[in-house]
């Protein structure tokens, strides 16, 4: 007999334990549905959205710079890869790059983009790859003259929970190796009121992307989450140093999942999504136990940074 789980059976278990948990929660995974992913891209593209289009022109400006640290023939290995929108940057910018590893756990989607990735990049190596890469995973043994150089951009770090985040580095060092190394981009801590305007946009795209999630769960397990009765609203909150999205119940009401009945009462929220922000010295010490940080490039107003890390 099987034990495992279809994505709609682990769902339903992720969504009664996160609403029967006293600050409820639910996993900010399931944001991305076909909807939730076009949001997002929208989101990446308004004024109060800093991080994209900041840690676009970190890597655009400090592309020969980079080079140096990187070394005359890389792997590149891109975990959560998605649309390599950032990747295009470097691939098109260093022509050290012999091999591109993409890596996601949506396959249909990671093929046609691998596909187009072929047809832009004829001399680099496309070698797309299936996996969930919070696990630990093998890579094709190609190239074997090249150095890997793993590639994690969008400050996607900070979404990761504190135990996450150490296996994620534990998986990592050991896919780059002794000799490879890491390019990563870190959000920084920065005044509160730009913080919290980039997570509350104005158009109020945000607050649909989060809305949005209750409509996807809707539809997968037939919960009965009602979007009207919520506000979004983002924070910040000082300890630990994170901006976090909230649902916050416009009154009190019940939500059925699977015949279980939840009551939210009016201000009460759901906890829906952090990002931590660091500064240079709390990454520094985060990755400390792994990585050593060699360089960092940041804008002029700090708002972001791109590192690059080697090896213990
Ligand atoms: N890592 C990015 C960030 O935290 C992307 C992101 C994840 C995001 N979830 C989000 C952005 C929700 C806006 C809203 O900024």
């Amino acid at each position: 007999m099987s034990n495992v789980l279809s994505p709609q059976e682990t769902m339903l278990q992720e969504v009664l334990h996160g609403m029967s948990l006293k600050q409820k929660s639910l996993p900010s995974k399931y944001f991305y549905d076909q909807r939730g992913s076009e949001l997002f891209d929208e989101i990446t593209k308004l004024d109060e959205y800093y991080p994209t289009r900041t840690e676009r022109k970190i890597l655009s400006e400090n592309l020969v710079e980079m080079s140096s640290y990187l070394g005359d023939k890389i792997q590149l290995i891109e975990p959560g890869s998605g649309s390599s929108e950032k990747t295009r940057i470097l691939l098109s910018g260093l022509d050290s790059i012999c091999c591109y590893i993409p890596i996601d756990i949506s396959g249909d989607y990671l093929n046609m983009v691998a596909e187009d990735l072929r047809n832009e990049y004829p001399t680099i190596d496309i070698q797309p790859l299936v996996t969930d890469y919070t696990r630990s995973f093998r890579l094709p043994e190609i190239h074997s003259n090249s150095r890997k150089i793993v590639f994690f951009p969008g400050s996607t770090i900070g979404n990761f929970k504190r135990k996450t985040v150490t296996r994620f580095f534990e998986v990592v060092s050991e896919i780059a190796g002794k000799e490879g190394g890491m390019l990563i981009g870190v959000d920084l801590k920065k005044d509160v009121n730009v913080l919290e305007a980039a997570y509350n946009d104005s158009r109020g795209i945000t607050a649909e992307f989060n809305k949005n999630m209750l409509r996807h769960l809707n539809r997968e397990i037939g919960s009965d989450f009602n979007p009207d009765l919520f506000e979004h609203h983002s924070v910040w909150v000082d300890d630990p140093g994170q901006i976090e999205m909230r649902l916050i119940a416009k009154e009190d009401h019940k939500i059925n999942v699977a015949e279980e009945i939840f009551e939210i009462s009016e201000g009460e929220y759901i906890h829906t999504e952090n990002s931590h922000k660091y500064s240079l010295e709390e990454f520094e010490e985060i990755v400390s136990p792994w990585f050593k940080v060699v360089k960092v490039w940041t804008d002029e107003s700090d708002y972001f940074s791109v590192q690059y890390l080697e090896p213990r």
